[in-house]
């Protein structure tokens, strides 16, 4: 069924993601989207700051699939997909970077904080936070100059197709979202070095498994399962 999106919108907040998290306490259901126009907190993965002024796309929404942790890899990919097909007609050199950021010419234009609450094994919620530069740099903005691409249209554009994916995988339809996804990422054999921890490895991409996480190929053609880490294209 289709999700129904409920938007409330904020001029400034510290941080809709952490906005949204009090309201999921407070019981909040499925499909609330928070808005803000300013962040004083933003804030990335891995606890880094995402410097958020006026201008720019800020938002986290809601999700309460019925799914098992190991799913939450599909759901990465899937917002990621969604992102970029809401900004990929506003430059001709936009593409995805494993699992969910967005690169204009190369350069991270928008990104994704996925964060979860299990129970036993089953997600409880998802709160998926999106930040998505317009007019900040680098911005899908430059094309166009300032002031032309409309914010709030594409926070529209971003719960359409959001809620479009969001439909066709709980239709069972992850392999038609991963093989749309693969085909606006760097291809099959890019080189690659992911930040793991502390650690650093390097190697080939090798494709996705069925849950979203990538296969990444060492010189000796052994194979890794890679569920979460920081990808540098190298
Ligand atoms: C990343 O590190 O790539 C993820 C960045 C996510 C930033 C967005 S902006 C809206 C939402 N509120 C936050 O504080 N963070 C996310």
């Amino acid at each position: 069924m289709t999700i129904s999106w409920h938007v409330e919108q904020y001029e400034r907040v510290e941080s809709t993601q952490d906005l949204l998290k009090q309201k999921i306490e407070e019981g909040a259901q499925e499909g609330l989207v928070v808005v803000a126009e300013e962040q004083t907190k933003g804030h990335g993965r891995h606890g880094r700051e995402w410097v958020s002024p006026a201008g720019n796309v800020y938002m986290s929404v809601l999700l309460r699939p019925v799914c098992s942790v190991q799913k939450v890899g599909q759901l990465s990919l899937l917002s990621g997909l969604s992102i970029f097909q809401a900004v990929e007609d506003l430059d001709p050199d936009i593409e995805l970077k494993w699992p969910n950021d967005v690169l204009l010419r190369g350069k991270k234009c928008a990104g994704l904080i996925l964060e979860t609450e299990m129970q036993d094994d089953c997600i409880e919620w998802l709160a998926l936070g999106i930040g998505i530069n317009v007019e900040s740099a680098p911005g899908i903005g430059e094309c166009f100059g300032k002031g032309s691409i409309e914010v709030a249209s594409l926070v529209e554009r971003v719960l359409e197709r959001l809620g479009f994916y969001y439909d066709v995988w709980q239709s069972g339809g992850f392999q038609n979202i991963a093989e749309n996804w693969l085909w606006h990422a760097h291809p099959v054999g890019s080189k690659m070095e992911i930040k793991l921890g502390n650690s650093r490895e390097q190697g080939y991409f090798h494709g996705l498994d069925d849950n979203g996480n990538l296969y990444l190929q060492n010189d000796n053609n052994e194979i890794r399962t890679i569920t979460a880490g920081d990808v540098y294209l190298v």
